[in-house]
C-alpha cells in the first residue's frame, strides 16, 4: 500500500508478508484512539490483499507499546467510555482471518501487552519487558489482559501480574508460555525471525491456513468436546478444497505441492 499513515509504518519486506511498526517514537508509541483506528485499516487493508499471508506487528526496540494513551484516558468520565464504547474497536483485529505476528522488543505495557496478546504469535527479543501495571493507575486491564493471561498462564501468575502491577522479562514470558520464543540478540533481530516466519506461513495454503487459524482460536472459547468437535468438521471440510488434494498427491508423488488457495 501506498496510503501514508500518521501513527504507523506499513511495509512489504516481502511480496507475501505485510510488516506494520508502531510509529510514535516520543510517546513509547502509547496506543491513541487514532493509532488504533490507523492499525484496524492497514489490518483490514492487509487481510483483504491476497498477495499477503501473514502480518508481522512491531514496535521499535525501545518500545513495542507503553500501552493505552494514559494523557488521552485521564480526563474521561464513565459516561463518556461507556457511551462511547471506549477502546471497543481494539477487539476488531481478532477478526482478522490471516495470522498476526508480534515481534516484541522493549516494554510491552498495558494494552502493549494486550495488543501483543490478540495477535496469534509472539516472539520475544531478550529486551522485551511484559506487564499490566493499570492497577498502579488505579484501574484495570481492559483490552482482555486478565481474560487472554488467564487463559495463557494460568491464575495464581495472573493474579499476582495484575494485582502487584509488576513487569515480567522475557524470560519468563518464555517459561510461561506467553512467548512461542526468544529469538537471538541484535538489533532488528526479533522483527527478521518474525518476517522468516511469516513468510514460511504465507508459502501454504491460504485456506488450510485460515482454517488453522480459526481452529486454535477456537480452543479459547469452546469447551474441549464442542472444540474438538469444531475442528473435526474444519478437518472435513478441507477435503473439498484443491489444496488437500494437491498436497497430498505430491507427497505420493514425491514433489513440491503448488497451492492455488482453492
Ligand atoms: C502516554 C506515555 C505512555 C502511555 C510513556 N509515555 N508511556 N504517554 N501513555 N502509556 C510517554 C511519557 O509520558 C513520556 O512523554 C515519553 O512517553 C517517554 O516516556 P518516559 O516515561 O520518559 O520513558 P522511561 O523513563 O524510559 O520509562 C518508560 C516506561 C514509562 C517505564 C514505559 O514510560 C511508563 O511507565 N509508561 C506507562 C506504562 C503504563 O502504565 N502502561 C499502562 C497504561 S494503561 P514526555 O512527553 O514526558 O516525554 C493501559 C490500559 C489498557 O494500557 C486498556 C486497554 C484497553
Amino acid at each position: 500500500s501506498t496510503k501514508e499513515y500518521a501513527n504507523i509504518l506499513i511495509s512489504r519486506p516481502d511480496p507475501s508478508v505485510a510488516l506494520i511498526t508502531l510509529n510514535r517514537p516520543k510517546a513509547l508509541n502509547a496506543l491513541s484512539s487514532p493509532l488504533f483506528i490507523e492499525l484496524n485499516e492497514a489490518l483490514a487493508e492487509a487481510d483483504q490483499d491476497d498477495a499477503i499471508g501473514a502480518v508481522v506487528l512491531t514496535g521499535s526496540e525501545k518500545a513495542f507499546a507503553a500501552g493505552a494513551d494514559i494523557k488521552e484516558m485521564k480526563d474521561k468520565e464513565y459516561s463518556d467510555v461507556f457511551k462511547n464504547k471506549f477502546l471497543e474497536n481494539w477487539a476488531l483485529m481478532t477478526n482478522i482471518r490471516k495470522p498476526i505476528i508480534a515481534a516484541v522488543s522493549g516494554y510491552a505495557l498495558g494494552g502493549g501487552c494486550e495488543l501483543a496478546l490478540m495477535c496469534d504469535i509472539i516472539l520475544a527479543s531478550p529486551t522485551a519487558v511484559f506487564g499490566q501495571p493499570e492497577i498502579n493507575l488505579g484501574v484495570i486491564p481492559g483490552g482482555g489482559g486478565t481474560q487472554r493471561l488467564a487463559h495463557a498462564i494460568g491464575k495464581s501468575r495472573t493474579m499476582e501480574l495484575v494485582l502487584t502491577g509488576r513487569n515480567f522479562s522475557a524470560i519468563e514470558a518464555e517459561k510461561w508460555g506467553v512467548v512461542s520464543r526468544i529469538v537471538g540478540e541484535g538489533e532488528g533481530q526479533v522483527v527478521k525471525e518474525a518476517i522468516d516466519m511469516a513468510k514460511v506461513i504465507a508459502s501454504k495454503g491460504k485456506v488450510a491456513v485460515q482454517a488453522g487459524k480459526e481452529t486454535v482460536n477456537a480452543a479459547y472459547e469452546l469447551s474441549l468436546a464442542e472444540g474438538l468437535r469444531f475442528e473435526r468438521r474444519i478437518f472435513h471440510g478441507l477435503f473439498a478444497t484443491k489444496d488437500q488434494k494437491e498436497g497430498m498427491s505430491a507427497f505420493a508423488e514425491k514433489r513440491k505441492p503448488t497451492w492455488t488457495h482453492s
